[in-house]
């Protein structure tokens, strides 16, 4: 490998740009929409250039990374006339290499590598990206590549065929974007009682570092804690009533969320089926 070039220099490419060359690849070229993204990318990895269009960065690399957003991949993959031989990955999770056909068409490997993580920054995600587990869809020798990237930035690899693409993207979205909901929701009931969003976040955050280490370190389901683990029906029914009160809106999904509770609480060995089938009702209702 003697030339890596990213088109699309935000987050992830940014990410991966910074970190693959501060590990020894040769990340030489940059190309984005927004020529100051890309001056920013060159300007943080010697020797990077900036190019002025895809077409000229493809034409001299012999890695490219397609990091734009999920929608533009496959319109770049297709715009670019590419020479044979060459290889093109991507790093979406919800999209499969498919969407690089015209790559491989015209004669390239290609081939995915998502970062199962969450960026939201340039910084955070330089920060986040090495030790995360990358996904990847590849065959030979684009595989090993990959397998080196992950090895390098200190992660873990797994492999993921094309048609398990969605549900692993749904799984992740659950996992990461849904608790972003979950927790402003939480958070904006302080406001019923006189105190801020921001109060509430600040007053999480130990919360939230505990779930975590709980779910690392104990595992489901042992980790549920709170009223479903322990049965105590009149607290959800507190719940319930507070809500109505204060915030209609949020019920069907905090009895939905309760629902999917019941079988972990079971399963955990501390919520009897006498206690379940009670919670059932009143979350069913
Ligand atoms: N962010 C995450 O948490 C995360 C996690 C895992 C995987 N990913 C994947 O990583 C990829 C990049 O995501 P990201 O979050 O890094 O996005 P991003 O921060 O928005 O960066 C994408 C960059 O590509 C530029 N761009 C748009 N159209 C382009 C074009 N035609 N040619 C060249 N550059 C173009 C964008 O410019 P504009 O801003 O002007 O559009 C932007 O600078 C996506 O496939 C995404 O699914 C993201």
């Amino acid at each position: 490998m003697e030339k890596i070039g990213f088109i699309g220099v935000g987050k992830v490419g940014t990410a991966f740009g910074v970190r693959l060359a501060e590990q020894g690849f040769p990340v030489v070229g940059a190309m984005d929409i927004l020529p100051e993204e890309a001056s920013r990318f060159s300007n943080s990895i010697p020797k990077c250039r900036v190019y002025d269009t895809a077409q000229e960065l493809a034409d001299e690399m012999d890695f490219v990374f397609i990091t734009t957003p999920d929608d533009v991949i496959g319109q770049v993959a297709s715009e670019v006339n590419w020479q044979p031989g060459r290889t093109v990955i991507h790093c979406s999770g919800a999209n499969s290499t498919a969407v690089l056909r015209p790559a491989k068409q015209a004669g390239c490997h290609v081939g995915c590598m998502h970062p199962c993580n969450t960026f939201a920054s340039i910084q955070q995600s330089l920060e986040n990206l090495p030790g995360s587990t990358f996904t990847l869809e590849a065959e030979e020798p684009v595989l090993g590549d990959l397998k080196g990237f992950a090895q390098s930035l200190n992660g873990r690899w797994m492999p993921l065929q094309e048609k398990d693409k969605p549900l692993y993207h749904a799984s992740v979205c659950i996992a990461c974007n849904y608790m972003y909901t979950i927790i402003s929701m939480a958070t904006d009931l302080w406001k019923h009682f006189d105190l801020s969003q921001a109060d509430a976040t600040t007053a999480f955050m130990p919360i939230l570092s505990g779930t975590l280490n709980n779910i690392e370190n104990v595992g489901f389901p042992g980790c549920l804690t709170g009223p479903i683990a322990r049965g105590d029906v009149g607290t959800i029914q507190k719940h319930l009533a507070a809500l109505e009160q204060h915030e209609p809106s949020m019920v069907p999904l905090y009895k939905a969320l309760g629902l999917e509770t019941i079988p972990i609480g079971i399963a955990k060995g501390t919520l009897s089926q006498e206690k379940a089938e009670e919670l059932r009702k009143l979350l069913s209702a």
